[in-house]
This record gives C-alpha cells, sequence and structure tokens, in this order.
C-alpha cells in the first residue's frame, strides 16, 4: 500500500489495484463541552470547510505543507488505511508514505506511527520529491540530472535527482493554496465581494491562467458571494485577465523558485537539465500556461507529467513493488 499524504489531498495505491481512493485531506471534529470526536474524513469532511456551526471545526491537519495538527493528522492516516484496508483486515499490509522534503525527525517520526497504529506490518518513509520523479517516469537511477516540480496545495517542491539520490531540493510555501487566497483577496478588493476558498479554487480551475493571452478578456465566469457593501448575495463576472493578475505573485515566485533551483546546480547535471527539461507534476502543473511562465524565466523547457495529480502516489507505489530497484529511496523515519 502506498500513500500520498498531500495538504490537499491524499491518495493511496495497492498494488494490482491501482489507485483505490482519493480524497481532500480534511477532517471534521465536533467539540463538545470539551470532548473532541470526528465527524468526518475526506469528501464529506470538505464540503464541511467554511459552513459549520460553532462546536464543528473542518480541519485541513496538514496546511501549508507541515504537520499543523498532530493529532488530528494521525486519526486522518489511520482513517484512510483502515478505509481501505477493511476488506482484508487480516493482513497486515506493508506500507510507504512519502514525506514532504524537509519534515522534521518528529513528523517523520508521527506520520510512521500513524500507519503502525492503523495495522501496517513494515512502515517505510520516501521523500516526496523522489516520488514524483519516479512517478513522472524520470530515469532517476542514471547517472543523469533531471529536474522535476512538484506544485501541491501548501508547497512547491523543486527537485533534482541523479544515480536514485536528491542532489538538490527546495521547498517553496507556495502552491494552489495560496493561488486561492491571492484570488479571494482579488475579489474583494477589486469587486468588494467576499467568497469562500471553495469557490476561489473554482475560478483557479475553470479559467484561472498563469498569464495573461491574447483570449483572456473573452473567457469568463459568473461568480457568486456576499457584498461588502450591503451584505447582501450578490454575482459578478471575472475574467481569466483578472483572474491571472490575481496569481501573478505566486506563479512568479513559483517560476523564481525554480529558476533559483537551477542555478544551484553542479555544471555537470545541469548540462543534462537542459537537454531533458523541467517535468512539472502536482495539481498546480494544471495550471493553464503555467509552463510558459517557466520555460521564461529559466530559460529551460517545462513540460507537464502525464496524470500530474498522480505521479506521487504513482511513485510511491513503485517504490515498492520494485523493492530492488529503488530499494535505496526508502527510509525508516528513526
Ligand atoms: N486544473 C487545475 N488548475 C490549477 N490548479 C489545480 C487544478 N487542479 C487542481 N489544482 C490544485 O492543485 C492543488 C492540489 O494538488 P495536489 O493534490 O498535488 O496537492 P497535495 O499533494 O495535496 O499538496 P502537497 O504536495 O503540497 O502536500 C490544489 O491547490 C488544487 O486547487
Ligand atoms: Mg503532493
Amino acid at each position: 500500500m502506498a500513500i500520498d499524504l498531500g495538504t490537499a489531498n491524499t491518495l493511496v495505491y495497492v498494488n494490482g489495484k491501482g489507485v483505490v481512493l482519493n480524497e481532500p485531506s480534511v477532517v471534521a471534529v465536533a467539540n463538545v463541552n470539551g470532548k473532541v470526536s470526528v465527524l468526518a474524513v475526506g469528501a464529506e469532511a470538505k464540503r464541511m470547510l467554511g459552513r459549520t456551526p460553532d462546536y464543528i471545526r473542518a480541519i485541513r491537519p496538514l496546511r501549508d505543507g507541515v504537520i499543523a495538527d498532530f493529532n488530528i493528522a494521525q486519526e486522518m492516516i489511520k482513517y484512510f488505511i483502515k478505509h481501505v484496508h477493511n476488506r482484508s483486515i487480516f493482513m497486515s499490509p506493508r506500507i510507504v508514505i512519502c514525506v514532504p522534503y524537509g519534515a522534521t525527525a518528529v513528523e517523520r517520526k508521527a506520520i510512521e506511527e500513524a500507519a503502525e497504529v492503523a495495522g501496517g506490518r513494515e512502515v517505510f518513509l520516501i521523500e516526496e520529491p523522489m516520488a514524483a520523479a519516479i512517478g513522472a517516469g524520470l530515469p532517476i537511477a542514471e547517472p543523469r540530472g533531471s529536474i522535476v516540480v512538484d506544485i501541491g496545495g501548501g508547497t512547491t517542491e523543486v527537485a533534482v535527482v541523479s544515480l536514485g539520490g536528491i542532489v538538490l531540493a527546495s521547498s517553496l510555501r507556495v502552491g494552489g493554496d495560496r493561488m486561492d487566497d491571492e484570488i479571494v483577496s482579488y475579489v474583494r478588493q477589486n469587486f468588494n465581494l467576499l467568497i469562500g476558498e471553495a469557490t476561489a479554487e473554482n475560478i483557479k480551475k475553470e479559467i484561472g491562467s498563469a498569464v495573461c493571452t491574447h483570449d483572456s478578456n473573452n473567457i469568463k465566469m459568473q461568480i457568486r458571494g456576499r457584498s461588502l457593501v450591503d451584505g447582501n448575495p450578490l454575482n459578478v463576472e471575472i475574467s481569466q485577465k483578472q483572474v491571472s493578475e490575481a496569481l501573478m505573485s505566486s506563479v512568479s515566485e513559483i517560476a523564481r523558485g525554480v529558476k533559483d533551483a537551477i542555478e544551484q546546480v553542479p555544471p555537470e547535471l545541469v548540462a543534462d537539465i537542459i537537454d531533458a527539461g523541467i517535468v512539472l507534476t502536482g495539481g498546480g502543473a494544471l495550471l493553464s500556461n503555467l509552463t510558459d511562465v517557466i520555460s521564461n524565466i529559466t530559460g529551460v523547457q517545462a513540460k507537464v507529467a502525464d496524470n500530474p495529480l498522480n505521479c506521487v502516489v504513482l511513485g510511491t507505489g513503485a517504490s515498492l513493488t520494485a523493492f530492488k530497484k529503488f530499494g535505496s529511496v526508502l527510509k525508516k523515519a528513526s
């Protein structure tokens, strides 16, 4: 069993079955007279985000690429593993979970423990950028540099891999969540309209673009929120041009982060990278025209991997099934 524990989405892959679970990393908890209990996990909990009464909270335990809430994160991991594992309750699986590059020893241990408590017989960890590179089909075991940029909800991780190891990596605290926040602020400032995160995410997915193109003025979408002027519900129209303005700072931060990383790469590997190009994974890679911006700023051709949302979990799964080939990239927390 392979788990991609993302800040936005958690995916589980089972050998021979493929991706068997793909749920938002959200937990809804109720606090009644100081007693905390889990009400819902995954898609059901995500629907509650921003819509809960006082005593219920919908939490994203991994916000911003780090574990913001240990207990809830552990509950979520346990829930997902049990959910998938229900049918074969008597067999303890071997589990590999990917962790963000730069996760602390304490965080690694907490993730490992949660998997053990949920019934993992043997638990391994793999670094997320390595999993992304394997899942994107890069030749990680060869003496050849490859660069992968995983743009997730909380973070963007840039990594150069060669000979089965990470030569260099950096983690930027910018990703899809920041883009959503920027859309919320833009809409507030320019339309006097209050919208929630979920609406902002929809706008980004529907008409978002990393740059303004000649068509951007004509691509439009109706959005609904609450007027800041009189508090009433209000519909407005937003154009792709406006969304690209809203996204400008996060997009350029990502592109500059990739450029900075490339500047640190040892010279022999730079040549490899220029030949092979930059591969983008993660949901953020689906933002229209992002490859153009990254190619322009870095001077290296960028392309989106096949199935960018699944690369990390597929790479994590491959590391387990091809244990001999990829065994060296798997680690124990302690
Ligand atoms: N078509 C799209 N255009 C732009 N962004 C998208 C699109 N589809 C998904 N996303 C964004 O991708 C992000 C989720 O990506 P992903 O599932 O790779 O993140 P994650 O693995 O959970 O996060 P992390 O890797 O930071 O822990 C969300 O912010 C989501 O809004
Ligand atoms: Mg991810």
